[in-house]
């Protein structure tokens, strides 16, 4: 289906709705080609609104009829919804539609995955259920018949009636229509009951496909987890009899808040330890409380229009990294983000997709789930928190609740929370949501007759929407530490607000080594000559600790790559040290040895004037890799052997930190013993993380053929495992294999491309192999155009985002840049493009 012409959206344009809606009843008759939805909602005008024109949004519906208070009435419609004389008083509507769930492969609207019927509203896809203000700010209760002959019918609120055939929801907290949903299925639940603080006592279930009942007891404890970490920390309690969680194979996203009647997709909350790994496990306890804690921070009180996606987004993200922090380690947690942050937003802040936490344009909202909005706001509010400290956010977050509980709301509103329960101007702080681009930080220092000066330079770079970016405020926690290693100034907060700013400290006996955005307390590029390796010994904070070792392994990376020096000897003793460190946290011990990515460094080679040499970056990494591997070679089997579990495997913190060093080490040791350590793990492995990381190891050294082969038979008829057989085969190619390998996986038997989440696995892991995408020869970029330019009008969400592997063309060289420039008109001159990819190839193209 062709889209209307784009057309951008502006937040300065905002206006309400003309008419309040007072209930809404649904009924459907589900069928996979036919399904009828018949509306009855209740309008009434609403006095003195500056727009009245009745307007209701539709898509790819077929309206059969319409009626105002009975009557038959004939609303003029279009491709995007109609509009229709209604009288001066409340008044009923009532509507039925037609619409074809089983040619739905946007996986928008209503939908069949695997024969079961689904939906995904968020954020404008309740239009193509039926005629609707299908905007935010637009609240009301929902009552909603399901008949069909499934053994699971479902939706929002609480159940009200059954019988063969059909089932009745009541939804009785005002929401607006993105939060709707419905699931009708053959599924089995998995139960469980949460009494609530309030003595709520709230039926659980866990709904899956026959066959996954296994794989449901994480989950269900997480969810458990989260309903009472909100209680105990926010305050927050749940408000229906039950909630619910559905997996479904197909979904573009990871999971959907809808009002109790969560969607997930299956890799997002099915888990075994036979077929999930220690990260599986990590992220599905996270988005199952992602989720779960948008009851209160978007279902209670919602975002007035997509413009302030943020307001839910980033406050939600925030709570759920405070949540796996208090789970399980906050430093781990803390490192494990920025790793994310500087891998995904980074980028995009720094290229042709760069916006502000708060957008003030759009063409396709789908193409604003970014990371900007999501972990970018989320650290806006990290630093809100910092600047104001912990009992004040307390304070304006109950505030928040008690104010807008019920109301669709603005980041004005939100902020102005902060400033009635602090009494501070946020102003400035409030360029943090209009200005794109990320903040440089330059650090300099002087030491004179006691007193120890550090001086600050702010910039933000220009970008596409901010021409003309201001100083921002950016909490800066420093420590300051004597040349003992001792502590000489414990963390304070320093707080620039100017484009340059100096602060002293007076009555030091020597010049200290400072300690400087301790916590990453900021979402900056810090430039600080500091003495790494002195703080990578001697640091007491521990995310700067890691951060020292990270900028020891970049500049050593940077010097390999311009210069073809030799890796840093500093680098390699203090690593080698803290490996072996018994007293650290294993969990944080393997995170030392994360090297920065590879497109970050090429980023970094691109601010230093360089053209950055994919080939040369992959070379320097793995020479690094080499080079620690060969310095630590006497104890890497010690260390490995003291880094097995032997209890039943768990998939909590202490364990996944020690399988997560000894996954780390085996890496080091395969390069010493060739594979035959990885060869014994593979073959005694009793659970995926062990497997999977053999095998990993087994690829690389040329070693897993024959695991492979053994690893496909086993697993085909697991979805989710067979993801992790195509991505790693693409993960672990060389460079220049990587565009075959991916190309030969897209022609195996098993490579539904369809399915959002094989898509991603095979062609997401080519984009994200830096070498292996930006191979000389342009087959990545070749390939990854071909399967986009396939994928498009059958699902542009996932297309769409999927384009963003080619943001950062610019960085590289000419012949480099011609190619990817040829791949973006093709696929922009591809007829009917939709409306999500037009966007995003405009804009990348732009650049
Ligand atoms: N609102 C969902 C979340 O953050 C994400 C989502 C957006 C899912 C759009 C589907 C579609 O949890
Ligand atoms: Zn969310």
């Amino acid at each position: 289906m062709r889209d209307a012409a784009p057309q951008t959206i502006f937040l300065k344009d905002y206006t309400p709705f003309g008419f309040q809606v007072q209930d809404v009843h649904l009924t459907f008759d589900l069928a996979p080609n036919a399904t009828h939805v018949t509306a009855r909602i209740r309008f009434a005008p609403i006095k003195g609104a500056a727009d009245k024109t009745f307007f209701l949004h539709g898509e790819n519906v077929t309206l059969i009829s319409a009626k105002i208070d009975g009557e038959v009435v004939t609303p003029k419609v279009t491709p995007e919804g109609l509009t229709c004389d209604v009288p001066d008083m409340p008044f009923t509507w009532e509507t039925e539609v037609k619409i074809d769930p089983a040619a739905n492969t946007a996986l928008e609207g209503l939908y069949l995955s695997n024969s079961m019927y689904c939906t995904q509203c968020e954020a404008e896809g309740f239009r193509k259920i039926t005629y609707y203000p299908d905007r935010p700010d637009v609240m009301s209760t929902f009552t909603v018949r399901i008949n069909g002959p499934h053994g699971t019918l479902l939706s929002n609120g609480n159940p009200v009636a059954s019988g063969d055939g059909w089932a009745e929801w009541h939804d009785p907290w005002p929401k607006p229509a993105y939060l709707f949903a419905l699931v009708a299925g053959e599924l089995i639940a998995h139960r469980d009951t949460f009494t609530t603080s309030e003595g709520r006592k709230v039926d659980l279930a866990l709904y899956v496909r026959g066959g996954d009942e296994g794989k449901c007891a994480f989950g269900m404890q997480a969810l458990k987890d989260s309903m009472k970490w909100d209680e105990d920390v926010y305050g927050r309690a749940y408000d229906l009899d039950v909630f619910n969680i559905v997996a479904v194979d197909d979904f573009n996203m990871g999971a959907m808040e809808n009002k109790g009647l969560n969607i997930f997709n299956a890799s997002a909350v099915l888990a075994s330890p036979e077929t999930s790994t220690d990260m599986n496990f990590e992220r599905i306890e996270a988005i199952i409380a992602h989720e779960y804690f948008h009851n209160w921070t978007g279902n209670r009180i919602t975002c007035r229009d997509w413009f302030q996606l943020c307001l839910k987004e980033g406050l939600t993200v925030f709570r759920d990294s405070q949540f796996t922090a208090d789970m399980r380690s906050e430093p781990v947690k803390r490192i494990s983000d920025v790793i994310d942050l500087r891998g995904r937003q980074f980028p995009e802040d720094q290229g042709p997709l760069a916006h502000p936490v708060r957008p003030e344009s759009f063409q396709e909202i789908n193409n604003f789930y970014t990371a900007t909005i999501y972990e970018k706001g989320a650290e806006v509010i990290r630093m809100l928190k910092t600047l104001v400290g912990d009992a004040a956010y307390s304070k304006a977050l109950d505030l928040y609740f008690d104010r807008h509980d019920g109301q669709a709301c603005t980041i004005e509103d939100w902020l102005a929370v902060f400033q009635d329960a602090t009494g501070r101007d946020l102003t400035q702080f409030k360029r943090w949501y209009s200005q794109a681009g990320t903040p440089r930080v330059a650090v300099s220092e002087a030491f004179e007759n006691g007193t120890y000066t550090l001086s600050f330079e702010q910039d933000t770079p220009p970008s596409a929407t901010t021409a003309d970016p201001q100083p921002q405020v950016i909490p800066v926690a420093v420590g300051l530490l004597a040349v003992d290693g001792s502590e000489a100034l414990p963390t304070q907060i320093l707080e620039l607000t100017e484009a340059r700013q100096s602060f002293t400290f007076p009555g030091l006996a020597a010049k200290p080594v400072p300690s400087i955005l301790r916590g990453f307390s900021a979402p900056v590029v810090l430039d600080h000559a500091a003495d790494h390796a002195f703080l990578l010994a001697h640091d007491t904070d521990p995310f700067n600790r890691w951060e020292a070792a990270n900028k020891l392994a970049r500049a050593s990376l940077l010097g390999t790559i311009t210069k073809g020096s030799a890796p840093d000897p500093a680098w390699l003793a203090g690593i080698a040290q803290l490996l072996n460190d018994d007293t650290l946290d294993p969990a944080y011990r393997s995170l030392m040895l994360d090297l920065p990515g590879q497109s970050e460094l090429a980023a970094q080679l691109h601010r230093d004037g360089h053209t950055p040499d994919p080939d040369a970056i992959w070379n320097a990494v793995h020479g690094l890799i080499q080079a620690l591997s060969d310095t630590m070679a006497d104890t890497l089997p010690a260390l490995y052997a003291a880094n097995q579990v032997s209890d039943a495997y768990a998939p909590d913190a202490a364990q996944s930190g020690m399988r997560a060093l000894g996954s780390t080490v085996l890496n080091l040791l395969t390069r010493q013993d060739g594979g035959d350590q990885a060869q014994a793990q593979y073959g005694n492995a009793d659970n995926m993380t062990l497997q999977l990381g053999a095998l990993a190891n087994l690829i690389r050294v040329g070693r897993g053929d024959a695991a492979l082969a053994q690893f496909e038979a086993h697993w085909k008829d697991d979805r989710l495992v067979m993801d992790k057989w195509f991505g790693l085969q693409v993960g672990t190619a060389k460079p220049d294999d990587a565009a075959d390998t991916a190309k030969a996986l897209t022609g195996h038997a098993a490579f539904n491309w369809k399915n959002p989440n094989r898509f991603r696995a095979t062609l997401g892991a080519l984009a994200g192999h830096h070498a292996g995408f930006h191979a000389k020869d342009g087959s990545g970029y070749t390939l990854l155009a071909d399967w986009l330019i396939k994928l498009d009008p059958v699902n542009p969400q996932t297309t769409a985002r999927m384009c963003s592997a080619f943001q950062t063309w610019r960085r590289y060289d000419a012949i480099r840049q011609s190619m990817i420039s040829k791949e973006l008109d093709r696929i922009a001159a591809t007829p009917d493009l939709s409306r999500d990819t037009t966007e995003m190839i405009t804009r990348i193209r732009e650049a």
